[in-house]
């Protein structure tokens, strides 16, 4: 029999994280649990952990930790809280391969402690490669761990470009779902609910990056992530409205050829493809009936109706510490309109208004990256009250 592999699951009670954990649940003989962490959801990581007995648990917030470690008492499992819980989570002797998928710059890290250790890490977290992709993705780093992937379009990407040699891309096409707004005119996108922005049409997902797809900021991260996993500019990143979601991604060759990666629209399929990299492994869910959906339809994206796509490119050209501000202000902007402090079209000014005011630094190591992060936030939160405090007068 094979040693198991050694599992940290970092956001382990988010969408990621459990669908995560239904995998390895699945092969008990391949993965053992090592660590787990959230942030403060502590019946289901307490539930988690009862059943997959890992020798850490952490919930970032110290107070539930304490709490945690009260319900845990006699179970042999040892329990930490704040960030460096989560770094120790990600680097705990014996793990193999982290799974990097809370959600957020707080991602960044326990991402970077992980491969500097030589862990491997199954990448859910773009954030992490918008933040500081360069710290991350290293060439001159043989000893790092290496990312392996998790978002499903990036996952396509890298699958399709097995056995070939990167400097044949012509092109990456992108696929996007074009999210719950995809033909809604501006006009009606002003007065979007929260409960209609958060109805995905293909994915079931957590908040926040169910919110990046209305506004399709979520394409944009993607963009940038791309562009560092598979180190091409992102002029060579083509974003490819397809409103079914089966097609998960392509790569253009010199040549012409064109590879696809296609498959249901299951995050637990790129899923327990990082996992268990190189290898593949069997599932239950069903396959994909290419006879029932008969039609595959592509359109070009809309800049003007989605200008958080623009933003991104722009961050992504302006570079160094932009990313990491685009970044920063698009998670205050979000959790403001999930608060229902601001209107939908108000995120992408906040956006703006936060990165007009930035000048870019090139990012030498993390706390470059977390201190732009820290100072756009300040900015984009002072943009949140102007915005707000506008809507109370109007
Ligand atoms: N969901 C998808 O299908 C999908 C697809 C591609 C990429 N991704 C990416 O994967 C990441 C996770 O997405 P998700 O949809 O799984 O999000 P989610 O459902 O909102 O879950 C977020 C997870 O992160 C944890 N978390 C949040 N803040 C934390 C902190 N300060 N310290 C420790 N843990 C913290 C949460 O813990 P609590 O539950 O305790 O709050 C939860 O476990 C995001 O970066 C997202 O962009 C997701």
């Amino acid at each position: 029999m094979h040693p198991r592999k050694g599992l940290a699951v970092l956001g382990s009670t988010g969408s990621i994280g459990v669908n995560t954990l239904d995998v390895v649940a699945s092969h008990p003989d391949t993965f053992e649990v090592i660590t787990l962490a959230a942030h403060s959801n502590l019946d289901l990581i307490e539930q988690q952990a009862r059943h997959f007995r890992p020798r850490l648990a952490v919930l970032y917030d110290e107070e539930k930790a304490t709490l945690l470690q009260r319900r845990l008492q006699g179970l042999d499992i040892d329990v930490d809280g704040g960030i460096e819980g989560l770094c120790r989570a990600a680097t705990y002797t014996g793990v193999e391969l982290l799974m990097s998928a809370v959600v957020g710059a707080i991602g960044l890290l326990p991402t970077i402690r992980a491969v500097e250790a030589g862990v491997d890490v199954a990448l859910a977290n773009k954030e992490t490669l918008v933040m500081a992709g360069d710290l991350v993705i290293r060439a001159d780093k043989p000893n790092w761990g290496r990312i392996i992937p998790v978002d499903s379009e990036h996952n396509a990407i890298f699958q399709a470009l097995h056995g070939h040699h990167r400097s044949a891309i012509r092109r990456l096409l992108l696929t996007a779902s074009g999210g719950p707004f995809r033909v809604w005119p501006t006009e009606a996108m002003q007065h979007v609910s929260v409960a209609e922005a958060l109805n995905h049409p293909n994915w079931k997902m957590g908040r926040k990056i169910t919110i990046d797809s209305a506004t399709m900021m979520n394409k944009g991260l993607e963009v940038i992530e791309a562009h560092h996993l598979f180190q091409v500019p992102v002029e060579q990143v083509q974003i490819v409205v397809h409103p079914q979601s089966i097609i998960h991604s392509m790569v253009e060759f010199h040549d012409g050829s064109v590879l696809a990666q296609l498959g249901i629209p299951d995050m637990r399929i790129p899923i327990s493809y990082a996992l268990a990299y190189p290898e593949r492994l069997p599932n239950a869910l069903p396959s994909l009936n290419l006879f029932d959906i008969q039609t595959l339809s592509f359109y070009p994206p809309d800049f003007q109706r989605f200008p958080c796509l623009h933003l991104a490119f722009e961050a992504a050209r302006a570079g160094g510490t932009m990313p990491a501000v685009l970044n920063a202000a698009n998670e205050v902007a979000v959790q403001a309109f999930l608060d229902e402090t601001i209107a939908f079209l108000d995120i992408p000014a906040i956006i703006e208004a936060t990165m007009t005011q930035h000048a870019p630094e090139p990012i030498m190591d993390a706390d470059v990256a977390l201190q732009a992060d820290r100072w756009a936030r300040e900015c984009a939160m002072a943009a949140v009250k102007e915005c707000a405090s506008l809507r109370t007068v109007l």
